[in-house]
């Protein structure tokens, strides 16, 4: 039953994975670019590479010989692991899963094209001259994303032409590797908008965990909580569309799927086949099992029969201010516990830089959520980093 597991991407999130997968004996090599990453800490050995570099990621794979490679970021040179998935490596949730999801194109042309799922009307662009095209197709308001980025990176709203041309330049600046190209989508004015992570699995059925809200800003979440009290209908509708697209990228484990909820109906966003920021409320054990605990399982086979809801939560983000603190200290953790129904999780990072995600205070009970998100903002203010 002991796996050699490799995971890919040691942040806050894969250390939670990691810490998830030791309690249920794994062995675990954790990897990233820098040393001390959070999930390097609690991991059996550890890695620094570029993960981008594929020659890098055959050494150490030829090196450990895993038998489970979990990816937990997506700039990975996600191509080889179709390779390992050949020599027998059990990728979660699956080489295609992580490869899809790696660019926002393939993710969102198998939804909209291949699935029929409702997404924002949407065109990709590779010059300024496509990008004023791709405006003219979906309106103003629109967005403009690079096509590989993450937490909102090169990301910007077009509300008048004059906005192109920025737009353009500060997509290519803030996109990952070599790719000049761009997504342009219509703003969708959401009322709100979820994460509905899913749980699927090998040998048992699909699961969903009750619906995470959150609100987003500078292109990061700030404040999530569950359950999203929401509309049933709307509901089984993100729910089937997460079944379609997951059943796609196949594999099990949890997977993030994002919603916009508008009032014309739901939207499907994109999704991360693994733990979810936003899922970090439910480290306040809001349910039977956390994000990280759920995926565990349906990384090792272990089934999950239900997923039950036994508290409200919320989690708010503590962010650094200062660049370059080196293993800064935190204080007022007596204050802030001394808020009741709350905790917080340091994740340990080495270094600070503005705005950079250092912990996540948690609040729990059967408030309501409003309250609840209040509550756990107040434990962040409370959390001073220097
Ligand atoms: N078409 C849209 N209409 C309205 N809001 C949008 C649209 N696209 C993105 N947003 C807003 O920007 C946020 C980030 O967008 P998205 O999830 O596509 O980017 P990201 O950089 O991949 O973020 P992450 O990887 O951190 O989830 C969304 O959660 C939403 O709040
Ligand atoms: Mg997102």
């Amino acid at each position: 039953m002991r796996k050699k597991i490799m995971l890919l991407g040691s942040g806050e999130l894969g250390k939670e994975v990691v810490i998830a997968l030791q309690r249920l004996g794994q062995y675990v090599i954790a990897v990233d670019s820098y040393e001390n990453a959070p999930a390097m800490q609690v991991a059996h050995e550890y890695e620094v590479i570029n993960m981008l570099d594929g020659a890098d990621l055959d050494r150490i794979v030829a090196h450990h010989e895993p038998d489970i490679i979990v990816p937990e970021v997506e700039s990975i040179r996600t191509e080889n692991l179709y390779k390992y998935e050949d020599q027998g490596i059990h990728v979660v949730p699956s080489a295609k899963a992580a490869n899809f999801t790696m660019n926002r194109k393939a993710i969102r042309d198998l939804a909209f094209k291949d699935l029929s799922i409702r997404t924002a009307k949407y065109k990709y662009a590779k010059s300024l001259r496509e990008l004023k095209e791709g405006v003219d197709f979906c309106g103003l308001p629109c967005v403009v994303k690079p096509l590989m980025s993450s937490s909102g990176k090169g990301q910007s709203i077009i509300k008048s032409l004059s906005d192109v041309e920025h737009a353009w330049d500060y997509a290519i600046k803030g996109s990952r590797g070599d790719l000049r190209e761009v997504i342009i989508e219509e703003f969708i004015s959401f009322e709100y908008e979820i994460t509905l992570l899913t749980l699927t699995q090998n040998n048992s059925k699909t699961l969903f965990c009750p619906p995470i809200g959150h609100r987003q800003e500078r292109g990061d979440y700030q404040e999530s909580w569950q359950p999203m009290n929401m509309n049933q209908a709307l509901l089984i509708e993100a729910q089937n569309m997460a079944e379609k697209v997951t059943n796609s990228l196949v594999g099990a484990g949890i997977w993030g799927v994002e919603f916009f909820i508008a009032k014309d109906g739901v939207y499907f966003s994109e999704l991360s086949p693994r733990p979810h920021d936003t899922g970090m409320v439910t480290l306040a054990n809001t349910q039977n099992y956390n994000e990280f605990e759920l995926h565990a399982r349906a990384i090792l086979g272990i089934p999950v029969n239900e997923i039950t809801l036994l508290k409200n939560g919320a989690s708010a983000v503590v962010l650094a201010n200062k660049k370059n603190n080196h293993w800064p200290v935190f204080t007022g953790l007596d204050k802030a516990s001394e808020i009741t129904e709350t905790d917080f999780k340091i994740f340990g990072k080495p270094n600070t830089h503005p705005y950079r995600r250092m912990a996540v205070a948690l609040a729990y009970g059967d408030e309501p959520v409003e309250a609840l998100v209040e509550k756990a903002k107040s434990v962040a203010r409370e959390i001073i980093i220097d």
